[in-house]
């Protein structure tokens, strides 16, 4: 096989981290990964390889203990608790899991609102209590729709990005007497140190009302005068996959220097500052020369700024947070099929599975980074270089530029790309219509299908003929 440079930061050295010609390292993979004697990776007590027998492949394998610990974490590591922002990976499923764990859930959309709310009816053991109340609903661009099945289901909080938002909270209110609670969403100025399109702190966002421009003074103003809504707190989320901690920590001296004047005991909010939400954005390692903090270590340089700075400011807010990513990013694995193997001599080696940018389209949206190892093979090195490539009809359909592997990987071999659970099944699309994979939770020995394979039939009943 063809021979790659690794990935620019390893290559150059500069970051330290696991051998990438090694075996996968156990960092990488889900927290209940095990290399058995046979050399097989077993998850939650499952062998991978006989999950791919008996799912098929493309499969999306989730570790239900990875995901309730993470849940666990970010749940203790805040004082006012944690909401997880289901964009990252939601069904049934997980939303049952996330509310059994204690965490409250962001939905950004009117299916995700219904999702969480037909998962987890009245009846349900895991809700312990109104699900509603625990929704925080996002999105810059709400419809009347959206809004009025928050209203009427009574979601816990609305995240409100506009002035036209605002609006249209009044105008609701004028017709059914409800008054939500409202955080108003800030761009603080500071800008993340991530990909331009997941980056949304800066000025220059779609997002929230801008501090910098004086905009997020008037919506304070605004919303405190209205008596259509209970302005509840501030919301801030500068952008997802950061890894430098004291980018978020520099948002919360900006919201706090912001806030102090006009939630404090003179300003036209005095007392409406419950809450501060710090949005979500804690990065994961998806490559062997990666290194992330920790949920723990995140909400604690997170919480004790904020501490210091509420003092300093007589601000009483509980801060909360709305991990996504560190909770559902390194639970899975993807498992593929590889089939067509083509060497381009003197170049590289292509190895196409039977997935690809449908059920992972980051490589394409942000040249994101990921790695490969062969389950059958887990405890062993992976001295070649493959590009790991899918079957739909792009060039740019690249799963792995520069894949480790063990030598002599041959069609019908299963492969697997670990740090797939976040944005890659809820991102996904059916290009091509090839359906989306099944997704699998692990456990105890035992695999329960949460999320089945989409077929041609699926896609086909939403034809009109
Ligand atoms: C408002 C908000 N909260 C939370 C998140 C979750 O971010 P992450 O998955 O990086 O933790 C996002 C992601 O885009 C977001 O926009």
């Amino acid at each position: 096989m063809t021979t790659e440079p690794h990935s620019a930061a390893a290559a150059e050295g500069e970051v330290p981290g696991d051998d990438p010609s090694g075996p996968i390292p156990l960092r990488l993979l889900p927290d209940t990964a095990r290399v058995s004697g046979h050399g097989h990776l077993h998850i939650g007590g499952c062998d991978l390889v006989d999950l791919a027998a008996e799912f098929g492949t493309p499969l999306f394998v989730y570790d239900e203990a990875h995901l309730r610990a993470g849940c666990r974490k970010a749940v203790g590591a805040f004082d006012g608790g944690a909401a997880y922002a289901a964009k990252a990976f939601l069904c049934a499923a997980m939303a049952r899991l996330a509310i059994s764990e204690g965490m409250d859930i962001d939905v950004a959309s009117g299916g995700e609102l219904q999702t969480v709310l037909r998962a987890l009816g009245d009846d349900d053991a895991a809700a312990d209590g109104d699900v509603a109340q625990r929704v925080v609903l996002h999105g810059n661009n709400k419809s009347v729709a959206e809004l009025t099945m928050a209203r009427e289901a009574g979601v816990g909080r609305i995240v409100v990005d506009s002035f036209a938002e605002l609006d249209r909270l009044d105008e609701l209110h004028r017709a059914d007497g409800a008054v939500p609670r409202v955080l108003l969403r800030v761009t603080p100025g500071v800008r993340a140190e991530t990909h331009e399109y997941i980056s949304t702190g800066q000025a220059d966002s779609k997002f929230g009302f801008g501090i910098g421009q004086g905009v997020a003074i008037a919506a304070v103003e605004r919303a405190a005068a209205m008596s259509s809504i209970e302005l509840v707190g501030i919301h801030c989320h500068i952008g997802s996959q950061v890894f430098r901690v004291e980018s978020l920590a520099k948002a919360l001296d900006v919201v706090a220097e912001f806030a102090a004047p006009l939630f404090g005991e003179a300003g036209p909010a005095a007392g409406r500052l419950e809450e501060l939400s710090i949005g979500g954005g804690l990065g994961v390692a998806y490559v062997e020369s990666e290194q992330a903090p920790t949920i723990t270590e995140w909400g604690d340089v997170l919480s004790s700024r904020w501490a210091a700075l509420a003092r300093q400011h007589g601000l009483g807010a509980r801060l909360v947070a709305e991990p996504g990513r560190a909770i559902a990013a390194a639970a899975a694995v993807t498992l593929y099929t590889a089939g067509s193997i083509k060497e381009v001599p003197g170049v590289r080696t292509y190895v196409a599975v039977d997935g690809g940018y449908g059920d992972n389209p980051r490589p394409m949206l942000y040249g994101s980074d990921y790695t490969a190892f062969m389950p059958a093979r887990a405890g062993e090195p992976r001295p070649d270089r493959v590009r790991l490539v899918g079957k739909h009809c792009e060039s740019g359909d690249v799963i792995v530029r520069s894949a480790p592997m063990p030598a002599g990987l041959a069609p019908g071999d299963l492969v697997a790309t670990p740090v797939t659970g976040a944005y890659g099944y809820s991102m996904g699309a059916p290009y091509n219509r090839i359906g989306r994979p099944a997704v699998v939770f692990v456990g105890g020995g035992d695999a329960r299908l949460v999320i089945r394979r989409e077929t041609v039939d699926d896609m086909l009943a939403l034809d009109v003929r």
